[in-house]
């Protein structure tokens, strides 16, 4: 199998390059620049070494370097952005910091022939973010393609098959850049399509049964995507040596714990221990109204019964966690204002002592780890189900949270969310679930009056998240769930829809 290592020089876009090459059927692995040495890439095997971007300048002596001699093992290297520069000054070109040369964001690029380039027109727009530039090139390079303001945006030795691009081949903005990387693969590196997904699972369990091998994991269970497919794979690795722990706070959606129970226990025979801490959520969140204090009260408690739970299982010394890729530059982003407290299970038990922490999924995107939850024989309905907040329905429940109001809002919610598939509008709305307010109305039913919830339902459109578009639903839609809700739950007197976008709201009401 061919395989391409992507050296790390702390650029933002590693594990998108990664991706990328995965997607092209071509196992990679990315390794920092100070965890390899050239006699240890000699030796792998690499059919191809992509040096990644990074932030410094190559002349700063606190930048991260390499020895030069990677690039006469005559295994071909394709340098981006910081990576193109060192590849520039270690074969003994010239670089230069310039303010007025640097460029940022989309970039028109013309490009010459050469087997980097086929296929791709002479004038194409890509992603550049630099301010240093290659003013001289190294002996055996020639410049293969320049922009306005950078006169080598991309050169070539192409006896020795190094190349190196200023612009960033793997960000979508850059229309060629898989292209590019594809190039590089097939018609420099000469590697074959020989990777799929699959191998993923099967290189990742092997790896876990190896690492694991004696040891009592613990992993604590969602039921969501990420904590879902890591538990699956880790128990192919090392079966009732996991324990998996799945807290149900009682602010789960109609029947979702046993759902979650019977597929990982009864499908799959997880040592999963479910465990039933309702009452003990409750009577923390009773007569609590404010959003950050449940979120606060919730997560705190979270890590009490997990804890407590842990206690029981003795000699438990490694902590799975379903962390994805995206969840690990989120985490590194520092310090920006808090609009809501997230939490998610898998990061909570910070406190908690482990020898080690196992993250099976920590190299992936979410599409990725959805197609080997897939492979690995997770239904579909579970694989594609949309994202649920840690604090649960918590933060669907207005003011205080009571049993009562939990089990209106579970049967409201269980209803919207069956009129939206049998409507097909699962496919125009990415999350969508009923809120129950704390208003109260007045109603009539028959010849009574009625005095009940206020039920709002809830559905965006959106990409990631961030920003969030209310789904413009058929009325027919908005007209069965609402009908339907009224008559079939006691306790609701009217259902509103909510129609904000995000921002200035927010996707969930607290
Ligand atoms: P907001 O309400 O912040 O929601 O616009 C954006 C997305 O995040 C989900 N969400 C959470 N997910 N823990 C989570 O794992 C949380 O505490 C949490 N709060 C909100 C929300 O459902 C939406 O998909």
């Amino acid at each position: 199998m061919d395989k391409i290592l992507v050296l790390d020089f702390g650029g933002q876009y590693n594990q998108l390059i990664a991706r990328r090459v995965r997607s092209e059927k071509v196992f990679a692995e990315i390794k920092n620049y100070d965890a390899i040495t050239v006699e240890e890439i000699a030796a792998a095997g690499y059919s191809g070494i992509i040096f990644t971007g990074g932030p410094n300048s190559v002349y700063d002596p606190a930048s991260p370097h390499f020895d030069p001699k990677v690039l006469t093992l005559g295994i071909p290297v394709l340098g981006i952005c910081y990576g193109h520069q060192l590849m520039a000054y270690m074969a003994g070109g010239m670089i230069v910091p310039s303010e007025s040369g640097s460029e940022y964001g989309k970039t028109t690029v013309f490009m010459k022939n050469c087997p980097l380039f086929e296929d791709i027109p002479t004038e194409s727009v890509s992603w550049m973010s630099h301010t240093d530039y290659v003013s001289v090139l190294p002996e055996g390079f020639t410049a293969v393609a320049h922009s306005a303001k950078c006169p080598c945006a991309a050169m070539a030795n192409e006896k020795q098959k190094l190349y190196g691009v200023q612009f960033h081949p793997e960000v979508t903005h850059t229309v060629y850049g898989q292209r590019v990387l594809h190039n590089f693969l097939f018609k420099v590196c000469g590697c074959t399509e020989s990777w799929r997904m699959e191998d993923f699972a099967e290189v990742s369990v092997a790896r876990w049964k190896k690492e694991l091998a004696g040891k009592k994991v613990l992993l604590a269970l969602s039921g969501g995507v990420d904590s879902s497919v890591a538990a699956v794979l880790l128990n192919k690795a090392i079966g009732q040596d996991l324990v998996c722990v799945f807290v149900d706070h009682g602010l789960l959606r109609k029947d979702e714990g046993d759902y979650v129970e019977n597929l990982f226990k009864g499908k799959y025979g997880i040592n999963l221990i479910r465990v039933n801490a309702e009452e003990r959520f409750l009577s923390k969140l009773a007569g609590v109204t404010e959003p950050e204090q449940k979120r606060k009260i919730i997560g705190e408690e979270f890590i009490r019964v997990f804890e407590d739970t842990a206690k029981t299982l003795g000699d438990v010394t490694v902590l799975a966690q379903g962390t994805i890729y995206p969840d690990v530059i989120e985490s590194g982003k520092g310090a920006s204002a808090t609009i809501k407290s997230h939490h998610n299970v898998g990061g909570l038990p910070e406190r908690m002592k482990f020898e080690s922490i196992a993250e099976p999924l920590r190299d992936l995107f979410k599409d990725e780890v959805r197609e080997i939850g897939l492979k690995l024989g997770l239904p579909k309905e579970m694989v594609f189900r949309q994202p649920f907040p840690g604090p649960g329905l918590a933060v669907r429940v207005i003011g205080e949270i009571t049993k009562e109001k939990l089990d209106i809002l579970r049967e409201a919610d269980a209803i919207f969310r069956e009129e939206m598939e049998k409507a097909h509008c699962d496919r125009i709305a990415n999350q969508y679930f009923a809120v129950i307010t704390d208003l109260r109305s007045v109603g009539v039913m028959g010849d009574f009056r009625t005095y009940g919830y206020t039920v709002a339902l809830r559905s965006v459109t959106t990409d990631d998240f961030m920003t969030a578009e209310w789904t413009r639903l058929p009325y027919e839609v908005l007209e069965a769930a609402s009908s339907r809700i009224t008559n079939e739950v006691k306790g609701i007197t009217r259902v509103v829809y909510d129609i904000t976008s995000k921002p200035p709201a927010t996707v969930e009401w607290e």
